[in-house]
């Protein structure tokens, strides 16, 4: 599965059952289908995916407010990690948002997700504060922002 042979495209209608089982795979609390269904129609909702053939490799979702872009979720295949996909979806989605005006990026991870955490440094993204016992189980949220201008985070991937 080498990076070339895959593309991001848009997310479509046709994605959400895929998604929707890279989502359940991937998170304690995932969100259901009918969410990905309906962001679809947002306007201010961008959602990619990294597809291989018939198959999806990984998805991001974020949404563009005003100037700023929040990074809602980025997952990958488990049996897919470790090949680049994240960071080629977070370059392109910061990207996106950045050409759609966004000059800064916010996002939140469980404070014991060092691997998405690790990713998010390596755009430039530094924390920013916490949530106590934002999720379901308990867990801190930890808040993370970077700044889209200069030498910005898309380019830096
Ligand atoms: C976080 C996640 C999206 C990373 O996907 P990925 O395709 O494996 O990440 P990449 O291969 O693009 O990695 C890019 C960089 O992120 C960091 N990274 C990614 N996974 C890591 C891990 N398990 N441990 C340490 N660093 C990691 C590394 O710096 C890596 O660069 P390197 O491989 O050159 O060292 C994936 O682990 C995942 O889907 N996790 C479950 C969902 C999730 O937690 N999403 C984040 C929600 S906030």
């Amino acid at each position: 599965m080498g990076l070339t042979e895959a593309t991001v495209r848009p997310m479509t209608p046709a994605d959400v059952p895929a998604v929707a089982a890279l989502e359940a795979a991937a998170h304690q609390a995932p969100r259901p289908a009918e969410v990905f269904a309906d962001e679809l129609d947002l306007p201010h909702a961008y959602l990619w995916v990294l597809a291989l053939s018939d198959a999806l490799l990984g998805f991001i979702d974020c949404w563009v407010v005003a100037d700023e872009v929040e990074v809602l979720d980025v997952v990958v295949d488990p049996g897919a990690r470790r090949k680049g996909h994240a960071r080629r979806l977070l370059s392109h989605a910061l990207a996106c948002a950045r050409a759609r005006g966004a000059q800064t990026a916010h996002l939140e991870v469980r404070v014991s997700n060092t691997a998405a955490q690790a990713l998010y440094t390596s755009f430039g993204f530094v924390e920013v504060g916490r949530r106590r016992r934002y999720y379901p189980d308990g867990e801190d949220a930890s808040l993370w922002s970077s700044s889209l201008s200069g030498s910005s985070a898309a380019s830096t991937a």
